[in-house]
């Protein structure tokens, strides 16, 4: 299983970015109220994904409450992917499913790295 990082390296309400092999897009990884959700940093609002940060790790919005794409300013819902301002409401994130270890290791669900 592919690990991204420690939990210690992403402190409560932190997001990073990861470069994983075989994937075209990094993970974005999100550490929010003791859960870490995983999303393919790929912006639905054009057909081709667009990456969504506009300097490394900046994934979020100001508030710290919600995925931005910095492009265009949709804003994603943490937990659902959902796009909930913006240009491509009606459309989300793609889930990467992601595990934590007993050590604290976040790694991506087995078979990820195919997709
Ligand atoms: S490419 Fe993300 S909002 Fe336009």
């Amino acid at each position: 299983m592919t690990r991204l990082c420690h939990l210690d390296d992403l402190p409560e309400g932190g997001a990073r970015g990861f470069e994983v092999p075989g994937l075209a897009c990094k993970v974005i990884v999100v550490r929010r109220g003791g859960r870490v959700h995983g999303w393919r940093d790929f912006c639905p609002h054009y057909r081709g994904g667009t990456p969504m940060a506009w300097k490394r790790d900046a994934y979020l919005n100001g508030a710290g409450d919600h995925i931005a794409c910095h492009a265009h300013g949709a804003w994603f819902d943490i937990e659902t992917g959902a796009c909930v301002q913006g240009p491509c409401l009606g459309k989300r994130l793609i889930r990467v499913p992601l595990i934590v270890d007993e050590a604290g290791a976040v790694r991506l669900r087995p078979g990820e790295e195919r997709r």
